[in-house]
Parts: C-alpha cells; structure tokens; sequence
C-alpha cells in the first residue's frame, strides 16, 4: 500500500490579531453591596475586584464570541472567507447543543469551515490556543479563530456572596496563522494537564448553579500554576527573563500576585509586565486571557513583539499555559 498523503506542515503557528467585548453594563462592588452582605473593601482586599461587566438576558454568549472574534480577524488583516477553523472556549453555554462555534462561524459569515466548542473552562483560552497552533503546524488548518467567551452571569446564585461577587461575563478572541520560518513562530508548545482528583472543587449544582469551595481552589491555584507557567517557558526554551508579559487566568488579584512573585523569584525582570485586568473585568473565566491581553494593549502597556506567558486554571481542575508573541 502507498503511504497516505498528508496537509503541507508550517514551521509552526504565530498570533495574527485580537479583539475583545464586554457588555455596557458595569455592576461595582457598591451595587452588589446593595444586594447582599458584602462590601466593597472585602472585594477589593480578597480578590482584587472593583466592578465588573454583566451582559443583558438578550446578550448571547454567541453574540459576544461573534463580536470578539469579528474584531480579531479584522486586526489580523484578514477577511472572515480566510479562517477555515473556529475553536469556542466556553463552559457556560446554555445548552450543550447546538455549540457555539458552529453559530459563531455563521454569524460572522463564514460557513463550510471547521467549528467546534473546547471545555477545559477557565483554561480554555489556552487548551483552544495550543490545539489551534498544532493544527496549523501539522497543516490541517492555515488561520484559526479561538475565542473565549463567557456568559458566567447565567449560573450565579446571587445569593452566594462567594461567587457572585466574582464572575462576570466577555468575550476575548485571537487569530492563529502559520509561520513561515522557525524564527517567525509565534506560539510555544502548551504545558497542560488536569487535576481530576480536585473535581468536586468547581462545579454546577443541581440548581444550576456555580459552586466553588473558594480556599481550596486557591491553595491549589497558588502552589500549582507557577510551576505549570515555568514548564511553559521550558518548554518554549526560555527563562523568565525572557518574559516582557505574564497573563495570568484573572481569577483573583491574589493569584496573580502569587504567580507573579514566582517569576521574580526565579529571574524575571523588574519590567515585567503582569496582567491585572480582573479589577475593572471581574473574572471572565476562559475570556479574561485575551482580554486582557486586548485590554493591554489597548492602555498602551503592551507592544508587538512582546513575550507573553500566558497560564489559565478552573474548573476539571484543568490547566494549561504556553509562551506567545504578542501581534
Ligand atoms: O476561575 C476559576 C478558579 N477559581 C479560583 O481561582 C478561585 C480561588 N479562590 C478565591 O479566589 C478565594 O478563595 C475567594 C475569593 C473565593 C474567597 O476568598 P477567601 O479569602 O478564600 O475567603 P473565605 O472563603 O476564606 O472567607 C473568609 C470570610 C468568611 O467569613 P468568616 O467565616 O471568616 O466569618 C466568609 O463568609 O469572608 C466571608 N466572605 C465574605 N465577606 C464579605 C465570603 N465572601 C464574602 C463576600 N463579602 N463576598
């Protein structure tokens, strides 16, 4: 028998572009004060946040994954006829099926390509980026859209002031194209896994509702995704002091600041850049990576060309990380 033709490879895979959205509606700490027994300093001191944006019941999660990824493509350079794959991060569609993707392809015009939806929840981002750069490097697919989006505020019980007070909702996208030669790759190889034994930590109650056992999880997220995020860098071949750029999964300012100081720990530079969008965004679970990457970039803090390690955590519990070049 002959061997079996297979797609051109690429050299690897590069970030092309990115968008965001958020809805219009901010909710600060105030506003939530107002409903239940919190306040506004207990926010800001135990989990970094000021306000938070919560889309309307109109506002879709497709909606916003469309707008995001729309805005992405178009920062790419590239026309919506050129993206022959769709990957949606998400874990808060409302139903299981039809998924997102396949909606969201639709939406922004385009039909006929590949769409799937990704579920590794707040590591999504980073899952859906690491299975995009392959694809591409194994040339099954030439320009990828991943967009994370989050519709987070259909399963809070508003009641629970462990966990309304954090999530929000977003979307945050990015286009994966090849690149030419070694020197132009643009997208580490991914450091990931899954802590299974943890799963009854996050998840969705028989309500239909989000529950998290809060310390847990944040012990685990303070002790177990430096490590990931230096395997990344690894794995990519670089030290910390390559890194112009840590973005964290924004799921708690304490979080961030706990990786972050790992860094510097092991030879990051005073310079380093490091993501705090969770103040003003909430935390967006799979979107808040692009997002705040967007946001960054938006503010003037971040250039083309910069070293990004990214490194997402949740639910599963899933993490995953790998080092980008920003666009
Ligand atoms: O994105 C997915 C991954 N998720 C995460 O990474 C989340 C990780 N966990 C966390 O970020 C934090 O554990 C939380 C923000 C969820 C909670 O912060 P904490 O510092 O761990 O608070 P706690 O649960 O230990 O609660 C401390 C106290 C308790 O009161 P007592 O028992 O000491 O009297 C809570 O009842 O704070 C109380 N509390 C609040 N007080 C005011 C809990 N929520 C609130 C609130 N406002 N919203």
């Amino acid at each position: 028998m002959s061997s079996l033709r297979l797609a051109p490879a690429a050299a690897g895979a590069r970030l092309l572009g990115l968008g965001s959205v958020q809805p219009d509606t901010v909710v600060t700490n105030d506003d939530l004060a107002r409903r239940i027994d919190t306040n506004d300093q207990w926010i800001r001191d135990r989990v970094g946040i000021r306000s938070r944006r919560i889309a309307d019941e109109k506002t879709l999660l497709v909606d916003m994954a469309a707008d995001a990824g729309a805005l992405a493509v178009e920062d790419a350079g590239l026309t919506p006829a050129d993206i022959d794959t769709v990957i949606v991060a998400t874990c808060t569609m409302p139903n299981p099926i039809p998924n997102a993707a396949a909606q969201m392809a639709d939406r922004i015009g385009v039909n006929g390509i590949g769409a799937m939806d990704l579920n590794a929840a707040c590591a999504g981002f980073c899952y859906g980026t690491g299975v995009a750069a392959d694809m591409i490097r194994s040339g099954t697919a030439r320009h990828v859209l991943v967009v994370g989006s989050e519709k987070l505020s259909d399963w809070l019980d508003m009641d629970d002031r462990s966990v309304c007070i954090i999530f929000a909702d977003g979307a945050g996208a990015a286009v994966l194209g090849p690149a030419e030669t070694p020197e132009d790759v643009g997208v580490g190889p991914v450091a990931w896994g899954a802590a299974g034994d943890l799963v009854s930590t996050i998840g969705i109650d028989e309500k239909n509702y989000l529950r998290q056992e809060g310390q847990a999880v944040f012990r685990w997220a303070t002790t177990k995704i430096a490590p990931i995020a230096m395997e990344a860098l690894d794995k990519a071949g670089l030290t910390p002091a390559d890194v112009d750029v840590l973005v964290p999964h924004q799921a708690n300012l304490r979080i961030v600041e706990a990786i972050a100081k790992k860094l510097r720990s092991q030879g990051a530079r005073d310079d380093l850049v490091v993501a705090d969008d969770i103040v003003h965004s909430g935390n967006t679970s799979s979107a808040s990576i692009p997002m705040a990457i967007d946001h960054m970039r938006g503010a003037g803090r971040v250039r083309s060309g910069d070293v990004a390690l990214i490194v997402g955590f949740g639910a599963g519990l899933s993490y995953g990380g790998q080092v980008v070049v920003l666009p």
